[in-house]
């Protein structure tokens, strides 16, 4: 097929099978060379002159971005969640915004998991015990953390990924509830798993795993009175997004061991962390890994990339965000 008469951008680097295709497709693909987050400014000026914008979720995309893009058609998000763009305002403007979903669920499913039983049974801080030479045997009271198989699991938001975590809860015969704006009757039937409310959730589950995408509805969705109604011996786990959970009330929540402890893998405002939270022993705080296997992320940019171009070859991409603007 001859290539489209294009000039697509990619504000950084992300694996290669991807920046084939775009090279395979497009006649003019330029990439953010530098390993870093492009600064505001040099956004605004890197996406005039584009035909289409292979963008990340640390890009911020708002009516300014899309004016300076003017004539751009697409900008394709290297994520599922698509909070960085300003989507109304893309559709106002006739530019279609994608996003990558499924391609990442069982990565993210798994590093829920790898959360859960690395904060309840302790494991970086019997890592880092270890590592400063104070392990001095078996010892009957040591690092004692919380019983996962049996307990209850309570997913806040059943769509894709919120049910792959529930899933997996069947080797550890979990008793699940969840909390969604739908009813999940394949997830019901899979593992018995229980509608409820969020204040129900809370109060009886012993773990508590966010799975719903940011939105104004869902921030701070869990602040100091939700984290008020979970045991003190439960855990909270979020792969979502940073700002579904109020980080300094959690900081507050966990300093005073209202719960027992966090597994978080994003952050209110990432990459900062609320004050506090770095020093605390009974949090688990991996820098955004949800999705970052090798094939996952390949995925992805494979994904993002047919996305592009399918756009600008007027064809609807597969994975279309706002597709009112394709009618
Ligand atoms: C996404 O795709 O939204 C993830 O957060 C990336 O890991």
């Amino acid at each position: 097929m001859p290539k489209l008469a294009v000039n697509v951008y990619v504000t950084r680097e992300i694996p290669q099978a991807g920046l084939d295709m775009l090279r395979d497709a497009c006649e003019r693909v330029e990439i953010n060379s530098e390993d870093r987050v492009l600064s505001r400014e040099e956004l605004l000026t890197a996406v005039q002159g584009r035909d289409g914008v292979l963008c990340l979720l640390t890009d911020t995309v708002d009516a300014a971005v899309l004016d300076a893009a003017k004539g751009c058609r697409v900008f394709a998000n290297y994520a599922v969640g698509h909070n960085n763009i300003d989507v109304p305002a893309a559709t106002a403007r006739g530019i279609a915004v994608t996003n990558t979903p499924g391609v990442l669920t069982d990565a993210t499913a798994d590093l829920t998991w790898a959360l859960l039983f690395a904060t309840a049974r302790r494991i970086p801080e019997g890592d880092r015990y270890t590592r400063a030479g104070r392990f001095r045997g078996w010892s009957p009271m040591l690092l004692l953390g919380g019983d996962i198989s049996g307990r209850t699991l309570g997913i806040i938001g059943a769509g894709r990924i919120g049910t792959a975590v529930a899933l997996r809860s069947r080797g550890f015969r979990m008793r699940v509830l969840y909390f969604d704006r739908a009813q999940n009757e394949a997830l019901e039937q899979a593992v018995g798993a229980e509608r409820a409310d969020l204040e129900r959730l809370l109060r009886e589950s012993d773990f508590v795993s966010v799975h719903v995408s940011l939105d104004e509805s869902t921030r701070h969705l869990i602040g100091a009175r939700e984290l008020g109604l979970m045991k003190p011996t439960a855990y909270l786990v979020n792969t979502s997004r940073g700002p579904v959970v109020d980080e300094n009330a959690l900081v507050a929540a966990l300093r005073q061991r209202r719960i027992a402890g966090a597994g978080l893998d994003v952050f209110e405002n990432e990459p900062a962390l609320a004050p506090g939270l770095a020093e605390l022993d009974n949090v688990v705080i991996p820098p955004h890994l949800g999705s970052a296997t090798i094939a996952t992320r390949t995925r992805m940019a494979t994904l993002a990339a047919t996305n592009l171009v399918a756009a600008l070859r007027g064809e609807r991409p597969p994975n279309i965000v706002n597709p009112e603007v394709l009618a």
